[in-house]
């Protein structure tokens, strides 16, 4: 049997690792007998080489059992989950959880939290007063099958040794490999007890995948791996450079989250939504094609029934769920500042990148994954790509904690705002829908 340092050597030679290989590494790794180096080492011969379907599938099945697989074979009907691979006022999760629930496919989601310029599940669904994340597996399981839906953080269980290992990657320049963040999305995702997953490949300057070959790529690896994994997988890949929707920041993205549950949501964000609610009931079972699919999202808006179950939801986590009837509860900034447009013509682009930083900056993001985030101060788009404005019209509001705090961003959040002579190409936002 090879030693753990020649696997390591094998796979910086470019060598293919057996599926024990892989696993024996992980379990070194998590056992305390392979030290932080050695799988630094092993990662950075994994981001240059590459790995197979083989080996990918090795690696997110041994990072998934360093952990627990939430058995939710007490909740009826096939479980489905979404991730999104991050973006910038990308706030579908929160409205998805409750439609998709209230069309009868349960959703036991595990969420992250904002890094860099992309905001996070978690930190937006904490500005709901009393709201936590941080429950355990039990009482995840139990909200699940009670109310159909529940949105937790990563708990100690669930892939550890991504946690560790993603640590690792991020100080070590191997964040950006497609089999590695396969792995790592996947081994959380199958850790929730799913049975199948839609996966929300964000492209474009706000996202992570800046180019569509880069995100078709992983979207395809995603799908593949995740089929092999034995889950039904489907992907979308998903328009982002201009930020989603109107709002970005925590307490202002979760109200237009619910905003969205009683009908009132701008297109863009509706669209996407609706999108990945379809894919989540045709894997679910729960509708055999798009339009009975839509069919069903629309019926659980007008009925009420999803804004019900949001309003179960947060009752059953903790939070306050008049909120979801009145989303004045919410945090709210002391200071509102408006932005104007600098010159008449037509909104070309917005940068999402840009909004996001800038939304960090004034206190809705974080850069290291310590520090603590405003829920209430953030960014709300008056125009939209596409809007023709006059000089001098309202294009965003700030709402931050002090004045000073926008002096600051101003010009650059008004630089965000490509204004022309004519009117944007309409693009699709769904750009490719990708399944096995
Ligand atoms: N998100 C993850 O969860 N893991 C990665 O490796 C990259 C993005």
């Amino acid at each position: 049997m090879s030693s753990l340092v020649e696997l390591i050597a094998a796979k910086r030679d470019g060598r293919e690792l057996t599926p024990a290989d892989i696993q024996r590494l992980v379990r070194a790794y998590t056992g305390g007998e392979l030290a932080d180096y050695q799988m630094s080492a092993f990662l950075m011969a994994a981001f240059l080489r590459g790995m197979s379907d083989a080996e990918t599938v090795a690696l997110t099945e041994a990072m998934l059992r360093s952990g627990t697989v939430v058995d939710l074979s007490s909740v009826e009907g096939v479980k489905v989950d979404k991730h999104s691979t991050g973006g910038v006022g990308d706030k579908c999760s929160i409205s998805l959880v409750p439609i998709v629930a209230a069309c009868g496919v349960p959703v036991p989601m595990v969420s992250g939290r904002g890094l860099g310029h992309t905001g996070g599940t978690l930190d937006k669904l904490e500005a709901i007063p009393g709201f936590h994340v941080d429950l355990d597996i039990p009482r995840f399981a139990q909200i699940v099958r009670d109310v159909g839906g529940c949105m937790i953080g990563q708990t100690a269980e669930i892939a550890p040794a991504d946690k560790r290992m993603y640590a690792l990657r991020d100080v070590t320049a191997t964040v950006e490999s497609v089999p590695l963040i396969v792995a790592s999305i996947l081994s959380k995702k199958l850790a929730e007890g799913i049975d199948a997953l839609v996966l929300d490949v964000k492209v474009g300057q706000g996202a992570f995948m800046k180019s569509l070959d880069d995100a078709r790529r992983l979207a395809t690896a995603l799908v593949r791996v995740g089929t092999r994994a034995g889950k039904r997988v489907t992907a979308l890949l998903t328009r982002m450079d201009a930020p989603l929707g109107r709002t970005i920041g925590n307490a202002l993205e979760t109200r237009e989250a619910i905003d969205m549950l009683f009908g009132r949501a701008p297109d863009d964000y509706v669209e996407c939504t609706k999108a990945l609610a379809v894919e989540m009931l045709r894997l679910g079972g729960r509708a055999a094609s798009g339009p009975q699919a839509e069919k069903l999202i629309d019926e659980a808006i007008s009925s009420g029934r999803a804004a019900q179950v949001m309003e179960r939801m947060v009752a059953a986590q903790g939070g306050d769920p008049r909120v979801v009837r009145d989303t004045s509860l919410l945090p709210q900034a002391p200071e509102v500042v408006t932005l104007r447009a600098p010159q008449a013509g037509w909104i070309q682009g917005i940068n999402a990148f840009e909004i996001g930083i800038c939304a960090g900056l004034l206190g809705a993001g974080r850069t290291r994954a310590d520090q603590a985030v405003d829920p209430a101060v953030g960014i709300v788009l008056q125009a939209q790509v596409g809007d023709r404005v006059q000089a001098g019209a309202p294009i965003a509001q700030v709402h931050a904690r002090r004045s000073a705090d926008v002096a600051g961003l101003q010009e650059r959040m008004v630089a965000a705002f490509r204004i022309g002579p004519s009117a944007p190409e309409a693009r699709p936002l769904v750009i490719e829908r990708i399944e096995a």
